[in-house]
């Protein structure tokens, strides 16, 4: 993925991102950190094509993104997995359903997608929760219900906003072990964390967002 020179402002609001030029490196890993308010969830919903920039240009999976049809962009979406701040689970579906349903959107049936979610929820440490609906989670287990959610498709891009946010240590470093598996066979993996410590521990490049503007840490 790249931008090309991306501001971003919402409405007739303040510039919450300026002039922001990267390479993010096909099967790279890389972390985004930066105060709260900085705009990293800002710059994560650009990635994942949930708003549009203001001003420049972006290129993902080496294509501009603009002036695509509806086709066009939803076939992109498709290819990354996207773990919200705020979970985004449906309320009347299990576990299982939840995460199987990426995999359901796109077609696929039967035993083996209830045999990956299952997988992937015991994975996240879930087993005994396959079939309870989000409201009855605590936050840390819908973030990582979120997570299985997100990955499930083995998407090209994932795309990870505070994913271990609400986890304690142990868990948090468990589904980083996770990204990086996926990150082995391919996925390019970008996370926003205010964790410096999870930062420290994981010898990864730094994007660091101050006052709407980027700086990279290798
Ligand atoms: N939909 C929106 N409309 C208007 N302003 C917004 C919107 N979303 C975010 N902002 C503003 O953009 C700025 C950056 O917010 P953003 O959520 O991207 O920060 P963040 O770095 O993710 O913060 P946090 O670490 O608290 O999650 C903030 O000043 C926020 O008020
Ligand atoms: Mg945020």
């Amino acid at each position: 993925m790249r931008f090309r020179a991306v501001d971003l402002r919402y409405g007739s609001g303040p510039e919450i991102l300026r002039g922001l030029s990267f390479h993010l490196m096909s099967g790279s890993f890389q972390f985004l950190t930066g105060p709260s308010g900085a705009g990293k969830t800002s710059l994560l919903k650009l990635m994942y094509l949930a708003h549009p920039p203001s001003g420049g240009a972006i290129e993902l999976f080496d294509q501009v993104v603009k002036g695509l049809s509806r086709d066009q962009m939803a076939a992109m979406r498709r290819r990354i997995g996207v773990v919200f701040q705020d979970f985004r689970l449906i309320d009347h579906l299990s576990c299982i359903d939840n995460v199987s349903l990426p995999l359901r959107i796109v077609g696929e049936e039967g035993k083996s997608v209830n045999a990956n979610a299952r997988e992937l929820l015991e994975w996240v440490g879930l087993d005994g929760k396959m079939n309870s609906k989000p409201a009855t989670l605590s936050d840390g287990e819908k973030q990582r219900v979120s997570i299985a959610r997100a990955v499930i498709g083995r998407p090209d891009l994932l795309i990870a906003d505070e994913p271990t946010g609400n986890v304690d240590g142990d868990q948090g470093v468990r589904l980083m072990r996770l990204f990086e598996e996926l990150n082995k066979i391919g996925t390019t993996v970008i996370i926003a964390t205010h964790d410096e410590g999870m930062v420290a521990r994981f010898s990864h490049p730094v994007l660091r967002l101050k006052e709407g503007c980027l700086t990279r840490i290798q």
